[in-house]
């Protein structure tokens, strides 16, 4: 273990933390001299040494897999490619070879790799203090929550790790307000409705209210009581919802994993005077589809429509894992002491990078970059692949697109790799998602383009039936 310590005013070429560069400071020191100094930060440094074997030759990728196989459980289905650095919406594999990243790492990069301002936050607050638990306070966790509060329907807020957590929050606090709204009730709500194609994630909670049986049927039993409506459906969802049986209805105003599907205004505007109705609580998994995403700071405010409970979690901390729960008043006030709780979460590491990614993500200017972009790239893309016959349909809003195929994605997905551009796929595998970093150039949006439209050829070749590896079980 090496230390380095890093000037952040150091604006040599070899200083990767060039941009993070902080105006000197003149201090008085205790004797009285005045002192220039720069700010600092540590950081410890593991040798390159400990995997020598990685650094020689050729193939260090497939070395890297085969190393890979040997010690980690079988969950990832991944695609053959070590990633070792990025910057920006580039992304570097331990080869040398430069990919466009129209990934995201799964819709968490919003403001690509390595942000200068994202970076100097997370290595100052790590360099101060980085967990405390929450046996006690901490200021950028009430920081992060105010800023949420700030700018959205919410009144308070519950941290936690993942979006599968977020999820998991939400359901007890669906159960717990049914409970504390009906304290004469023997038996209370405490079903749920979902929908086809919805992805909750995969606790044994959020896990009973996804959609895909292939992720619920090997762990089953998983929660009872969910009721699974097709998307959009009113007349079924109407007939589904119940007085005295239903806690609350989990929907992702834009199904992300599912195959980036919009909901209509009329469906998210039905789902809340249906709960309200039933007393049942509206959920808005804004997972993956808010903060930024589609152009708007939450994917339904496009909807005129709020619900009394939201879940958050990919790029609020700029890839560092965190979820949050943005509840009405109404919702909060069922909730005690003990009724939840996390470890790691709202640690004051993660909670200033979160700042730092709000601050930037939530000004209007951003976002209408992120609406204007998303309006040039689903144009571009109509233009360019819309006429291929494997092409079905080009959807979505934002920076949140899916292009549907006829046949599996896998090839195009593979040939895209190939030239140098990841993307995603979705829904049963007929769906290219592409959730690039927000901060994308125009430039960067033409070469994806130009790049998909070149790697079309690949369903020509009579490939599309070939083994899925890049599957849409990634999320
Ligand atoms: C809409 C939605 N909800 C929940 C989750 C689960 O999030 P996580 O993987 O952080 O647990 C995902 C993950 O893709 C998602 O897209």
């Amino acid at each position: 273990m090496t230390l380095l310590r890093i000037p952040l005013n150091q604006s040599s070429m070899q200083n990767p933390l060039r941009q993070l560069s902080a105006p000197p400071r003149v201090v008085k020191s205790s004797c009285g001299k005045s002192k220039l100094i720069s700010e600092c930060i540590t950081v410890a440094v593991e040798e390159e040494a400990r995997v020598p074997s990685l650094r020689t030759g050729n193939g260090k990728s497939k070395e890297v897999i085969g190393w890979e196989s040997k010690v980690l459980v079988g969950t990832y289905a991944r695609a053959p490619l070590v990633l070792e650095s990025g910057r920006g919406c580039k992304l570097y594999d331990v080869d040398g070879k430069e990919y466009l990243d129209m990934s995201s790492g799964i819709a968490v990069n919003s403001l690509g790799h390595g942000d200068p301002d994202w970076l100097l936050t997370v290595m100052k607050q790590a360099s101060k203090l980085t967990h405390v638990s929450n046996v006690y306070y901490s200021i950028p966790q009430i920081e992060l929550a105010e800023c949420l509060v700030a700018r959205s329907f919410a009144d308070r807020v519950f941290f936690c790790n993942s979006g599968t957590e977020a999820n998991e929050a939400a359901i007890k606090f669906s159960r717990k307000f049914q409970r504390h709204s009906h304290p004469d009730e023997k038996h209370p709500a405490t079903e749920f409705i979902s929908f086809i194609n919805s992805f909750h994630g995969r606790t044994m909670g959020a896990l009973a209210l996804t959609s895909k049986e292939h992720y619920r049927i090997p762990f089953e039993p998983v929660m009872p009581g969910v009721t699974f409506v097709e998307y959009g459906n009113i007349e079924a969802t109407r007939k589904a919802i119940t007085r005295g049986k239903t806690a609350a209805v989990f929907v992702e105003p834009l199904q992300g994993e599912g195959g980036i599907h919009s909901a209509t205004m009329e469906f998210l505007q039905f789902l809340r005077g249906a709960c309200d109705e039933a007393g049942a609580l509206l959920v808005f998994d804004e997972v993956q589809c808010g903060l930024g995403r589609t152009g708007h700071l939450w994917a339904h405010e496009a909807y005129s429509t709020f619900p009394d409970i939201m879940t958050l979690a990919k790029p609020l901390a700029g890839g560092l894992p965190i979820g949050a729960v943005l509840v009405t008043e109404k919702v909060a006030s069922a909730i005690s002491p003990g009724d939840h709780g996390s470890t790691f979460a709202g640690s004051p590491l993660v909670c200033h990078a979160a700042l730092a990614v709000m601050e930037k993500i939530s000004n209007p200017g951003f976002l209408a970059s992120v609406a204007k972009k998303g309006s040039y790239f689903k144009q571009k893309l109509n233009q360019k692949i819309s006429g291929n016959p494997h092409v079905k349909e080009v959807r979505g809003s934002g920076l949140i697109l899916g292009i549907e195929l006829d046949v599996s994605a896998s090839p195009l997905v593979e040939a895209c790799r190939n030239k140098g551009l990841l993307i995603l796929t979705a829904g049963k595998g007929d769906v290219v998602r592409l959730v690039p970093p927000l901060i994308i150039s125009e430039q960067e949006l033409d070469q994806a383009v130009d790049i998909l439209s070149d790697a079309l050829a690949v369903l020509e070749e009579g490939t599309s039936s070939k083994k899925f590896w890049f599957p849409a079980a990634v999320v």
